[in-house]
C-alpha cells in the first residue's frame, strides 16, 4: 500500500515545562526558531502539554501528531523533509485512524 504524501507544516507547538527543559528544549526551540523562520512556519509554545514523561515534547499541525523524547538532531531532519516518526506518540483525527497497525493511546492523558 502508498503512503500519501505529509501535508506540509505550519505550525508546531513546543512545551517549555520544567521537564521538558530539562531535557533540552531550549536547544530545539532554538533551532526550530532559525529553521522555521525560512521556512514561514509558525513556533508556539505552551507551558505543560501533561505528558512530561514523554519530554520534551513537540506537536506538529496541521498534521496532529505529537512526538515525544525529540531530540535538536531529529527537529533538524524534520524541518529538512524527514520524518520524526520513531518519537510519535500520538496522532489525533483521521491520521489516527491510518495508524491501526501502530498501537496508540488514545488521548495524550493515556501517556500518564
Ligand atoms: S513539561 Fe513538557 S509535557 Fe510537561
Amino acid at each position: 500500500m502508498e503512503e500519501e504524501p505529509r501535508q506540509p507544516l505550519s505550525r508546531l507547538v513546543l512545551c517549555r515545562g520544567i521537564h521538558c527543559r530539562r531535557r533540552g528544549s531550549g536547544r530545539i526551540f532554538r533551532q526550530i526558531k532559525r529553521q522555521a523562520r525560512e521556512q514561514a512556519i509558525i513556533l508556539l509554545t505552551v507551558p505543560c502539554f501533561r505528558v512530561c514523561g514523554q519530554a520534551p515534547v513537540l506537536v506538529l499541525y496541521p498534521r496532529g501528531e505529537w512526538y515525544g523524547r525529540v531530540t535538536v538532531q531529529g527537529v533538524r531532519e524534520l524541518l529538512q523533509g524527514g520524518t520524526l516518526d520513531r518519537c510519535l506518540i500520538y496522532r489525533m483525527g483521521n491520521a489516527e485512524k491510518k495508524a491501526s497497525s501502530n498501537p496508540l493511546p488514545k488521548t495524550p492523558s493515556d501517556l500518564h
